[in-house]
């Protein structure tokens, strides 16, 4: 079973402190949005914007709620729903599906006890997002990586894995169940900072790209 987690309708003093600091520190400074986003979003223990952080974002910088909204939306590297301590992505791309991703998602998700029908986007576009009831595991799924001559590729907190199949996924799984968590809450496993994808060698792992689709 996955989890709904209660989105708070208010911010609390140390939120709204968080994004005053925030706003002051990209005040009159290009793209202040989006590095605003970025550093409310790192700062949050689940790694997500809720609703009220958006809504206290436009209030503090004068953007309009919608611009804000969009940009949370537009990039994949913003979540708009807490994510667990760790977040498995799995590509739904063509040339992951004709390598067998839908075989390797169903798997993983039996594994952890979710279910697809349990995301009302799945239904739609094959996109899902779901979290396990303790928040040890998000699955989300990708259109592609861009890395489609390394299908199947999966995504493992931020590290890409190449050629994935089903027992390097449980090994990486099992890993991190094991992993003792850090004082936030995430994994020790920590995800690390986005960036461009290099190439890698089967069952390697490396940094992800930023802003994908
Ligand atoms: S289809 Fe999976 S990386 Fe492109």
């Amino acid at each position: 079973m996955s989890t709904q987690i209660s989105e708070p309708l208010r911010l609390d003093g140390p939120q709204k402190l968080l994004i005053d600091q925030a706003v002051a520190r990209y005040a009159h400074r290009p793209g202040a949005l989006l590095g605003i986003l970025e550093d409310v979003q790192a700062a949050d223990a689940r790694r997500y914007l809720s609703m009220a952080a958006l809504r206290y974002i436009s209030e503090r910088t004068g953007v309009p709620p919608s611009t804000v909204y969009s940009a949370a939306t537009f990039y994949s590297l913003f979540n708009l729903d807490p994510q667990g301590d760790n977040v498995i992505c799995v590509c739904r791309g063509t040339a992951c599906h004709t390598r067998g991703s839908r075989a390797l998602l169903e798997k993983l998700l039996l594994d952890l006890g979710l279910s697809e029908h349990e995301s009302g986007e799945a239904k739609e576009s094959d996109k899902l997002a779901l979290t396990t009831a303790d928040n040890r595991f998000t699955i989300r799924t990708v259109a592609c990586f861009g890395q489609c001559a390394l299908a199947p590729v999966v995504e493992v907190n931020h590290h890409i894995l190449s050629h994935v199949n089903e027992r390097t996924l449980q090994r990486e799984v099992k890993a991190l169940t094991q992993a003792p968590k850090s004082r936030d809450g995430m994994s020790a496993k920590l995800p690390q900072p986005l960036s461009a994808i290099a190439s890698s060698q089967p069952g390697q792992s490396t940094p992800a790209a930023e802003g994908r689709k």
